[in-house]
């Protein structure tokens, strides 16, 4: 199969489909990678890095679309390329149809076939394509959190591990899912006092176990929140309730108790944030203050480390994009059930009953396109 890998066109994405690695074993099943040209310098890969995995460097996405009979991306394809898809043409890619009728309507129109990443399941009730970017968003979130907390960023002047005969940071983590949990445990690498809420409590009873005593955890109710969040240097948001809104945990009138100078960093700001005051920033412009009080809402904070992200990225979707490329996406959505999960568009139909719920539209179930 001739697997296409296109530069990545929206702003401020620096990631890309396919790194080098991925390339090489594309070739050793003995398929050919197409990659546009410096489509990974974003990343930190050179064309002739691809070369030297056995890659085909190509000129411009015309050419990549052109002649792919898998397009791998990162982001959403954006107008310009939406209309480069032809019908029997597979994508694979995230896509985030529910929101974006516009985009919807140009895959249907495309004749393409198109695999979610976001939607792709695993065995565990996971969501193994978007669990990379919440482990990097959760890392990142103490490491720029401590960045606001400094004191020319606005923030209080305060060392999240402290120093002999100083206290350290009180960091609370509000959500200990993907995100929550990797920001713990690197908020308590720096030295930080942790506490995680949580609404689970077997989410708790898993924490407590692997955890022990290197972060706290407690009931995540109106009350242990207001109370937590009244005493922090630094509040993570990272809840999610699938499929809805983000709820606001911190309302403004909170923030009037909190410390001065105190960071928010709300991750879930791609659902809408879990602070009352949290509008969505850019990493060129990243940091705001609302009533003295310090606050990070960037929506796509994996792109800061686009290298680590594209191979982290890279790492869980090679698997799938291999079987695609060796079977064929009928065969490989046959033998693996949470593949076929992720498709959401073949042939003119919707296939992703939340994206039809979500957009008004007719929906195929999946398993009916795979005989179609
Ligand atoms: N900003 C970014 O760049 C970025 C990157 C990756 C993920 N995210 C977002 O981060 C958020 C978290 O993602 P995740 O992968 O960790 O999800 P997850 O499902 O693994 O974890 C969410 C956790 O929130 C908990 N929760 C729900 N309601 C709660 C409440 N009221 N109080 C306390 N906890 C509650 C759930 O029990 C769960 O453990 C999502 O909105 C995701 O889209 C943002």
């Amino acid at each position: 199969m001739k697997i296409g890998c296109p530069t990545e066109i929206k702003p401020q994405e620096f990631r890309v489909g396919m790194t080098p690695d991925a390339a090489r074993e594309a070739v050793n099943h003995g398929h050919k990678a197409l990659i546009q040209k410096g489509a990974g310098l974003g990343a930190g890969f050179t064309d002739a890095d691809y070369i030297a995995a056995g890659a085909v460097i190509i000129d411009t996405a015309e050419e990549v679309f052109a002649t792919a009979d898998m397009i791998v991306k990162v982001k959403e394809p954006q107008a310009v390329e939406r209309k480069m898809l032809r019908e029997g043409q597979l994508l694979f890619t995230y896509l985030h149809l529910a929101p974006d009728p516009d985009q919807t309507h140009d895959l249907l129109e495309s004749g393409c076939t198109a695999i979610a990443y976001e939607t792709v399941t695993d065995a565990n009730g996971g969501l193994p394509l978007l669990a990379p970017m919440s482990e990097v968003a959760g890392r990142l979130a103490p490491q720029v959190g401590a960045w606001t907390l400094q004191k020319a960023n606005g923030g209080r002047g305060i060392l999240m591990g402290g120093v002999p005969g100083v206290a350290p940071a009180k960091v609370v983590v509000i959500g200990g899912g993907v995100v929550g949990t990797h920001a713990a445990k690197i908020a308590a690498g720096m030295g930080a006092d942790v506490t995680i809420l949580d609404r689970s409590l077997p989410r708790l009873k898993y924490l407590d176990d692997v955890f022990g005593h290197v972060f706290k955890n407690q009931y995540s109710t109106a009350g242990a929140t207001a109370d937590l969040v009244r005493e922090a240097d630094m509040v993570i948001g990272a809840v999610l309730i699938p499929g809805a809104e983000a709820p606001k945990l911190v309302s403004r009138a909170m923030l009037s108790e909190m410390k001065p100078g105190a960071a928010l960093v709300d991750v879930a700001i791609d659902q809408g944030g879990c602070f009352e005051t949290s509008r969505a920033t850019t990493h060129a412009d990243p940091i705001y203050e609302v009533d003295g009080i310090m606050h990070y809402c960037v929506a796509n904070m994996p792109g800061a480390v686009a290298r680590t992200s594209t191979q982290a990225l890279g790492n869980a979707t090679l698997p799938f994009m291999l079987n695609l490329a060796n079977k064929g996406w009928r065969q490989a959505c046959e033998d693996d059930p949470h593949l076929l999960n992720g498709l959401n568009v073949h042939a003119g139909k919707l296939t992703y009953f939340a994206v039809g719920k979500a957009l008004g539209l007719d929906v195929t179930s999946p398993s009916l396109a795979l005989k179609s």
